[in-house]
């Protein structure tokens, strides 16, 4: 349910060249095979589909790469845009968290709390945090900085192409 959150001591970048990602593209093809049946039904009997049509209509597929697109930029997650310096982002559908500690240093996380096992929610300026019991994980390190947790978050490698996140 949450989505990315940013430190709060960084100010609000404008991400340049913002792009449609690949997921809401497929969203909006989806979205538009759902759509048109439905929009078809409302029109006048001459128009009108056969609902057994639109129930057995198959879902959008995931398109291939396009030419030039590497397989493993088809996998990308996120922008480097979306993770500022000495901050980072969230990306519960990844169950990843990305920090950025230094300018270009893109670091991955679980985003499994090693105390009980939530899901961290959120980067401050004072780390990663998990809203359960409040552990605080270091940007760089992963490693538990202020609350319960005795031990690190899990380290996930990620591979960086351009401005492409995608894990390694
Ligand atoms: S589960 Fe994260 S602090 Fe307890």
């Amino acid at each position: 349910m949450s989505e990315r959150t940013q430190a709060t001591d960084q100010p609000t970048q404008p991400v340049a060249g913002t792009r449609l990602s690949r997921r809401h593209a497929l969203t909006g093809v989806a979205g538009v095979g759902i759509g048109v049946p439905l929009l078809a039904a409302c029109g006048g009997e001459e128009n009108a589909v056969d609902p057994q049509a639109a129930t057995t209509q198959t879902p959008a597929t995931p398109q291939a790469p396009a030419e030039g697109e590497t397989a493993e930029a088809a996998s990308s997650f996120a922008s480097t845009a979306d993770v500022p310096v000495g901050g980072g982002a969230v990306f519960p559908d990844e169950g990843l968290v990305v920090t950025q500690p230094s300018d270009g240093e893109f670091l991955g996380f679980s985003i499994t709390c090693p105390h009980q096992g939530c899901p961290v929610d959120r980067v401050t300026e004072e780390g990663i945090v998990c809203p359960c019991h409040g552990s605080v994980f270091d940007l760089a390190s992963g490693a538990p900085t202020a609350g319960p947790a005795q031990s690190p978050l899990g380290a996930v490698q990620l591979r960086i192409q351009g401005t492409d996140i995608s894990r390694a």
